[in-house]
């Protein structure tokens, strides 16, 4: 096949990119405006950089490479950025993956894999914990209604035009590459496995604990931490699912199971064998207590396996990733 990944420079799709060059024939080429990614990054295989603001060249891009599949990774990704920069957020995610997912049908791009997010979900109700793909959908911020209403576009345009297209709503992707060769590089970083490592390596003061009074039972919010390189193996294992002539469909990625900010402040200090300054601070605006996904679709149509369940492998990671990283 061959394969456009845009955002390949990004975190998660640098590591998708490098999955899919290990295991696969497959032909990539990156498209990637570098406004966060890194050209170090994806220095395997073929940058295109390209803004997904330029329709025509998009359009044009397509109509002459004859990619088969699109995986689409490019996007912005910070929920309170998108509350201070709403139009930013419709106009990034939202449009230009409109314009994209319609060139690539125009294109007969055989099948579109998206980036969602848990973010579509809102805040559930803990009845409906762990989360199943079927909502109901409240997201609580222009980040996530950006990519609810990327998810609609897609389906719509998909059933239109006979393009197969996979949805993969990601819980909190953490880790990096165990070569220590890719991670994530952000600026600023708000996420909080790396501020963690940050904090036990001395470059930052003191780790602040958002919230401590969540109805969980140490206080503080729990999340599904899924590490990065078995999402990256998702992405090819929803690939290969519709290429063997399955329906296009939504899966969420986690790992079935949650641990509080407190329980990974813990894991990162076993990780790097010391203690580091920890205070508490106010509840960050938005903050749901509990997000933990449901994952037997993924797994139980696709064949995904995780292969990195390990919180304290994945701080281990992160950890040889911060003391080494090359972007
Ligand atoms: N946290 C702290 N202190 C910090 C940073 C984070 O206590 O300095 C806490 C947060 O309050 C939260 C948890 O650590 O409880 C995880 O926070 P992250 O910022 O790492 O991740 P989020 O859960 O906020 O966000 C993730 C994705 C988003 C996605 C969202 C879905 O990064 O893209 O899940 O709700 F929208």
């Amino acid at each position: 096949m061959k394969i456009l990944v845009t955002g390949g420079a990004g975190y998660i799709g640098c590591h998708f990119v490098q999955h899919l060059l290990s295991a696969t024939e497959h032909e990539v080429l990156v498209l990637d405006n570098l406004s966060t990614g890194h050209a170090a990054a994806c220095e395997w295989t073929q940058l295109i950089r390209m803004d997904l603001a330029d329709f025509a060249a998009v359009k044009s891009l397509l109509k002459s490479e004859n990619f088969d599949a699109v995986i689409h990774f490019a996007a912005s990704s910070l929920v309170a950025e998108s509350v201070a920069l709403p139009f930013f957020y419709y106009y990034n995610n939202t449009s230009n993956t409109l314009n994209l997912i319609q060139s690539c049908a125009d294109a007969g791009v055989g099948y579109f894999i998206f980036s969602s997010t848990a973010a579509v979900y809102g805040e559930p109700e803990p009845s409906r914990i762990p989360i199943t793909e079927d909502g109901p959908f409240n997201p609580i911020n222009p980040y996530g209604r950006s990519k609810l209403a990327s998810e609609w576009a897609l389906r719509d345009i998909s059933a239109a035009s006979g393009m197969k297209f996979g949805i993969l709503r990601y819980f909190n992707v953490c880790g990096a590459d165990r070569h220590s060769h890719l991670g994530e590089s952000h600026n600023p970083e708000t996420h909080l496995i790396p501020l963690l490592a940050k904090t036990l390596l001395g470059q930052r003061p003191s780790f602040s604990i958002f919230g401590q009074d969540y109805t969980t039972p140490d206080g503080t919010c729990i999340r599904d931490y899924v590490d990065v390189e078995d999402l990256a193996r998702a992405h090819l294992d929803v690939l290969n699912y519709l290429r063997a002539g399955h329906n296009s469909d939504t899966f969420n990625c986690g790992y079935g199971h949650g641990y509080s900010v407190q329980e990974v402040i813990d894991a990162m200090q076993e990780a790097g064998g010391k203690p580091f300054p920890v205070v508490s601070a106010p509840r960050r605006v938005g903050d749901p207590p509990i997000l933990v996904a449901d994952v037997s679709k993924l797994k139980q149509l696709t064949g995904w396996q995780p292969k990195n369940d390990d919180l304290i492998d994945i701080c281990r990671s992160v950890l040889n990733w911060e003391q080494c990283s090359r972007y």
